[in-house]
C-alpha cells in the first residue's frame, strides 16, 4: 500500500485500467444518441443557452469574488446522505446525455467502478460524491443560476482554449479582450499546476472546498478528480498541459479513469438505492471523516458559525 499521511490508502497495484478490461461501454446514452453529442441532442438550445452564458458571465473577477464567498462555508450543514437527497429534484441543464434526477447518476458511477476496481474503496466513494456541489442550486446555497454551477469547466486569467465546446460565445465576455487575460500564460507561469490556477466556478470546485474543509483522508488522486472531473478541455482534449505539474499528471490518470464511468454510466439503469446505502454508508464514515477531534475543533473554534459540514 501507498501510504499517504493523513489519507485513505491507494492500492499500489491498482493501477487506471483501460475501460475495455471491465466496464462495457455503451455506444449511446439514454437518448440512444452518442455521449456528449452537442449537434444532435434533443435537449440542445437548452444546453447551448447554459453554455452562452457561462461564457459571457464566468469573468476572472466573478470567479474570484464567488469562490472568496462559498470558501467563508457558511451556507449550510447536512450528511452526505442528505445532501444527495437534495440533489435529487435538480436536472442538469448544461448535459446533453441525462435528464434523470442526480441520485441515480451517482449510484450507476459508483457501482460501475465498484464492480471494476472491488479493492479502492475511495474511488467508490469518489464516484458517489463528486457532484455533491450541485447543493449550489438550492436556496440554502444561494440558488446559483446553471451556469454558476455546471458544465464543463476551464482557467480563467487565461486565454480559452478552442477545444472548449461553444467557445464562439467568448467573444462576448470582458476577460476576451483584456490584454492581461488573453494570451496563452496570461497571470500564470508555465508549470505552476492546477492548484494556482482559478477554474471557472462551479459544481467541482466547491465539493472539493469542502471536502478540504471537513479535513477528509481520501487520498490526494480523489481531491483531483472531484476538483477537475468537469474539466473536459485539459482531461479529455489535452489542453492546458502547459499548466500542469507532476502531482497533475499523476493524478489525471485516475481522474481520466473515472470519466468513463461518470459519463458512460448516464443509462437508464435503475439502481435500487435503499439496497446500496449500508455499504455507501459505512464508506462514509470510513474515508470521510474517522477523526473525531477534527470535528469537535469545528464546532467549538472561533470559524463555528454555520459550517457546511460532512457528518458522521
Ligand atoms: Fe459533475
Ligand atoms: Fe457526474
Amino acid at each position: 500500500m501507498i501510504a499517504v499521511e493523513n489519507q485513505a490508502p491507494v492500492s499500489e497495484n491498482a493501477i487506471p485500467k483501460d475501460a475495455s478490461g471491465g466496464f462495457v461501454v455503451p455506444e449511446s446514452n439514454a437518448f440512444g444518441q452518442s455521449f456528449r453529442d452537442y449537434e444532435s441532442s434533443v435537449r440542445l438550445s437548452i444546453v447551448e443557452n447554459c453554455y452562452r452564458l457561462n461564457h459571457i458571465n464566468q469573468t476572472y473577477d466573478f470567479v474570484k469574488k464567488t469562490r472568496e464567498e462559498y470558501a467563508k462555508l457558511n451556507k449550510a450543514e447536512m450528511s452526505i446522505w442528505e445532501a444527495i437527497e437534495l440533489l435529487d429534484s435538480f436536472v442538469d441543464e448544461s448535459d446533453p446525455d441525462i435528464d434523470e434526477p442526480q441520485i441515480q447518476h451517482l449510484l450507476q458511477s459508483a457501482e460501475a467502478i465498484r464492480k471494476d476496481y472491488p479493492n479502492e474503496d475511495w474511488l467508490h466513494l469518489t464516484a458517489l460524491i463528486h457532484d455533491l456541489g450541485k447543493v449550489l442550486f438550492h436556496s440554502k446555497f444561494g440558488s446559483l443560476p446553471q451556469w454558476a454551477v455546471t458544465g464543463d469547466t476551464y482557467p480563467v486569467g487565461c486565454a480559452y482554449d478552442e477545444s472548449i465546446v461553444y467557445h464562439k460565445y467568448f467573444k462576448e465576455n470582458p476577460d476576451y479582450n483584456n490584454p492581461a487575460y488573453n494570451t496563452k500564460l496570461g497571470i500564470y507561469s508555465e508549470g505552476c499546476g492546477l492548484d494556482n490556477v482559478l477554474m471557472t466556478w462551479g459544481h467541482d470546485d466547491y465539493m472539493y472546498m469542502v471536502a478540504k474543509a471537513n479535513g477528509t483522508t481520501l487520498p490526494s488522486a480523489a481531491l483531483f478528480t472531484i476538483r477537475y472531473h468537469s474539466f473536459y478541455p485539459m482531461h479529455t482534449a489535452g489542453a492546458y498541459q502547459y499548466l500542469m505539474n507532476e502531482e497533475d499528471r499523476k493524478n489525471l490518470k485516475w481522474l481520466q479513469t473515472f470519466n468513463k464511468y461518470d459519463l458512460y454510466s448516464k443509462s437508464s439503469v435503475h439502481i435500487d438505492v435503499e439496497k446500496v446505502k449500508p455499504y455507501y454508508e459505512s464508506l462514509i464514515k470510513k474515508v470521510l471523516l474517522p477523526r473525531k477531534a477534527q470535528m469537535v475543533i469545528l464546532e467549538v473554534g472561533r470559524h463555528t458559525a454555520l459550517r457546511e459540514r460532512i457528518r458522521l
